[in-house]
């Protein structure tokens, strides 16, 4: 049923090139797997699953995969284990900033502190893998300011007043001789990822194993296009792995709009944390279970280092 709505769909582009096509030209185009009802979506995009339960992710009859980085991952959510190309795959760690993660700025922040080492060692074995790193973070500029909604104006200030939103000086951080600069404009250092991260993440964008887009709202795919958003679409990434914080507010809003917009999305648990009530993680992994890809970093990284 489902193919044979895709065809209906795919029949005027493809008619171009083939006066009979037929539901059978059509899943030919993807390989010989005509009548192969463990194929989902059309030859631009689309799974196979396998008798063995895994999913194959790599698109590999529109472009075929590289020999040297093609990894079959173990998942354990409704959906097992999945085979993705390096190329094709994004690492997407969402604000591990100084802002959310400091103890000086954050100090109920113990869970997202709690999974930067488990993040690093993510970031390393991705990179070794041949998987991009794609650091997205809140970075605001000044335009951000001017059209920046009332809502989350309000949101992000400490006391329902303009002085202490987005863009004002935070001063001193607690405990400190840091000046924390202006809250979570880019450059500023509360912007800063985190910790031991920030020097990875400098050292990453350096090497080219790493790229660091900035974001002015939770989500970093958020409306017609963001900067994350179109180097994924120029560089045809079709699947990505997330984690950060907080795990069900800025990662959760990139999550969806990832899954919204298509990619294939891997909600990796232990390198994700909130500061949010218990059951704010509940929903989270409840969902990623049923909707998504769910994995854990100790899980994944045996698979890649
Ligand atoms: C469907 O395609 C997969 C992947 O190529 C293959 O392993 C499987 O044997 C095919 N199944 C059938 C029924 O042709
Ligand atoms: C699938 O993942 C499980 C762990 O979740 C692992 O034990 C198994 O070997 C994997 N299977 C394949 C074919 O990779
Ligand atoms: C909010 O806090 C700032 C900084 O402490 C202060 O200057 C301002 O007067 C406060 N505004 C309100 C409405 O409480
Ligand atoms: C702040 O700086 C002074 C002078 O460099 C130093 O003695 C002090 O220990 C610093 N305090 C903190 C909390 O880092
Ligand atoms: C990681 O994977 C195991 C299953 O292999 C699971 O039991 C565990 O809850 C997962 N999550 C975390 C955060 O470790």
């Amino acid at each position: 049923m489902l193919l044979k709505n895709i065809a209906q769909v795919l029949l005027p582009a493809a008619s171009l090139v083939n006066a009979q096509f037929s539901i059978g030209t059509y899943t030919s185009l993807v390989g010989g797997l005509d009548t192969n009802s463990s194929l989902l979506g059309n030859y631009y995009n689309y799974w196979i699953k396998s008798t063995s339960g895994i999913w194959d992710l790599t698109r590999s009859a529109l472009e075929p995969t590289t020999s040297t980085g093609v990894y079959t991952i173990p998942c354990h959510g409704s959906r097992k284990n999945i085979t993705i190309e390096a190329s094709r795959s994004a690492l997407v760690i969402i604000d591990m900033q100084n802002f959310f993660l400091h103890p000086g700025l954050s100090p109920k922040a113990d869970a997202g502190r709690g999974v930067v080492s488990a993040t690093v060692n993510m970031i390393t074995g991705f990179r070794k893998a041949g998987v991009k790193v794609l650091w997205t973070n809140w970075g605001l500029d000044n335009y951000d300011l001017i059209t920046m909604p009332p809502a989350f104006l309000d949101g992000f200030s400490n006391n329902h007043s303009s002085t202490t939103t987005f863009g004002s000086d935070m001063g001193i951080v607690p405990g400190t001789n840091i000046s924390a600069g202006a809250k979570l404009m880019r450059g500023s250092w509360n912007a800063r990822p985190y910790g031991p991260l920030y020097d990875l993440q400098v050292e990453g964008v350096k090497s080219g194993t790493d790229l660091y887009f900035n974001k002015n709202r939770l989500s970093g795919l958020w409306g017609a296009q963001t900067p994350l958003g179109l180097y994924l679409q120029e560089n045809e990434i079709t699947t990505l792995f997330f984690g950060g914080v907080n795990a069900d507010q800025c990662v959760w809003g990139t999550f969806l709009d990832a899954y919204y917009k298509g990619f294939d999305i891997v909600f990796v648990e232990d390198i994700a944390a909130t500061t949010s009530p218990y059951y704010a993680t509940q929903m989270v992994v409840y969902n990623a279970n049923l909707d998504s890809f769910l994995a854990n970093s100790t899980e994944i990284l045996p698979a890649v280092s």
